[in-house]
């Protein structure tokens, strides 16, 4: 570029100024979580894209009632809370085991399925109620809703496998030690956290809205 061509905008150079360059705001997204290990992760995949925020963040100390019927329906209820609580956009997921033989219970009651959080006895119980069924078939589903400008986008994700009549392994939480997922011979509790990382019905609700929230 010639010296002419740079004065050429600046007939008069001593109006001239330098606009200060200044780097676009990063949008807030908060996930609606107190995990910390979920909190970085999904940190690390949308960093440079959104300023993510999780609960303690900023300063939801409520526990936000999780009352709907359907996985989608907790999600939501989650998410808008945020969004109505702290006019802030906002993701929630909400998961839990469907057994085909148990009309998809526990469904949203896993966490508590006993009756308690232990998850030995919610274990027992299903394994209790399928006791001499040959049908063991079940998935792990889960829902994300996402609020943003006003919208609710919901990203699902399923992982189908077997109920097994005895636990095996040791790694994991909740029913990983009796899923066993269509494809393996190994237990979820069996298996490199990794390996369930990639393949589980969280990372793949998570990849699809990645993909949503990256365009
Ligand atoms: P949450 O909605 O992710 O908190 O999951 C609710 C409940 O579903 C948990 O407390 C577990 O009992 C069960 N659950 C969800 N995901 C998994 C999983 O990956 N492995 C084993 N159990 C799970």
């Amino acid at each position: 570029m010639s010296s002419a061509e740079i004065w050429h905008f600046n007939s008069a150079p001593e109006t001239l100024y330098l606009k200060p360059f200044t780097f676009p705001k990063m949008k807030k997204l908060v996930f609606a979580t107190n995990n910390q290990h979920k909190t970085d992760e999904i940190r690390a995949a949308l960093e440079n894209k959104y300023e993510v925020l999780n609960l303690e963040d900023i300063g939801c100390l409520v526990d936000i009632p999780e009352t709907a019927d359907t996985f989608e329906g907790n999600a939501t209820l989650k998410s808008s809370y945020v969004v109505e609580h702290f006019n802030l956009d906002c993701f929630a997921d909400d998961s839990g085991l469907e057994v085909e033989a148990l009309n998809n219970e526990p469904g949203v009651y896993s966490a508590r399925y006993s009756g308690s959080r232990d998850s030995l006895e919610n274990i027992q119980m299903v394994l209790a109620k399928l006791d001499g069924n040959p049908n063991r078939k079940a998935r792990f589903k889960t829902v994300i809703s996402l609020m943003q400008d006003g919208k609710n986008h919901i990203f699902e994700g399923t992982i189908e496998g077997t109920i097994r009549t005895a636990l095996s392994g040791s790694k994991g939480f909740g029913y990983d030690p009796v899923f066993q997922p269509n494809g393996y011979e190994i237990t979820f509790a069996e298996m490199d956290m990794a390996e369930k990382n990639k393949i589980s019905h969280r990372a793949i609700a998570l990849k699809k809205m990645l993909a949503f929230l990256k365009g």
